[in-house]
């Protein structure tokens, strides 16, 4: 029986194979954040010739693309991203996503909207049919927490600050608890109507393209 690791490790690689494949010589990357983004970033090290460069979701991201002598760009200086690569917290059936478990949603939102195709890379675990088991981030300006806590309550979930934790733009999460999500598109944007929301961990309006699946028996590849 594979562990965790072992499948994020597996679908790492698969990921890498797939952007060696289809990412255009001299092409720029985008570069997601957390464990799993994590073991892609080791494993494009060995084809870091081929990329023009990599545009991060973090600063954890840029650091580590950096530590293997990778080009980190900014992304105001690149006109177009081929391929964004990213984990998920959860993933549904109509390929949108809760992300932001690290924190760095509203970046990877950001990347993830210049980019030409979304790669989710996750292990099994991350496949539901209903969203929102797993706490739905949402960055707050901090002035603005109570205010947007209260409006999230009447959405019908108990949202909780992260505590101890600023996003590298310098917010707060409100991570919020016991939703049902049904609609993901519609409380995506529903969500982003509260004044003082930066952005939500809700990637339904822009999916993922492809989803890179790890299992015991392999890696899947599932298509929007
Ligand atoms: C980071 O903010 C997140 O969106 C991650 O992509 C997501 O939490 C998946 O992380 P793991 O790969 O660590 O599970």
């Amino acid at each position: 029986m594979a562990t965790q690791d072992e499948l994020k490790q597996a679908v790492a690689r698969a990921a890498r194979d797939y952007v060696a494949d289809r990412l255009p010589l001299g092409a720029i990357l985008g570069v997601g954040t957390g464990s799993t983004a994590n073991f892609f970033i080791d494993e494009i090290a060995a084809i870091k010739d081929r990329l023009g460069g990599a545009v991060a979701s973090s600063e954890a991201t840029a650091r580590r693309l950096a530590g293997h002598g990778i080009r980190v760009l900014d992304l105001n200086d690149v006109d177009a991203i081929g391929i964004y690569v990213d984990g998920a917290d959860e993933i549904d059936g109509s390929m949108a996503m809760i992300k932001g478990g690290g924190g760095a949603l509203t970046r990877e939102k950001i990347v993830a909207a210049v980019a030409g195709t979304f790669v989710c890379i996750c292990d099994a675990s991350k496949r539901v049919q209903t969203m929102g088991r797993f706490p739905l981030p949402v960055e707050v300006i901090p002035m603005a927490r109570a205010h947007v806590g209260r409006e999230l309550a009447k959405l019908g979930g108990t949202p909780k600050l992260r505590e101890g934790m600023l996003t590298d733009n310098g917010n707060v999460i409100l991570d919020v608890h016991g939703l049902s999500i049904t609609d993901p598109a519609g409380l995506e944007t529903q969500i982003n109507q509260i004044v003082g929301v930066v952005s939500n961990g809700l990637f339904a309006r822009r999916g993922a393209d492809v989803l890179l699946l790890a299992a015991a028996d392999g890696v899947q590849t599932h298509l929007r």
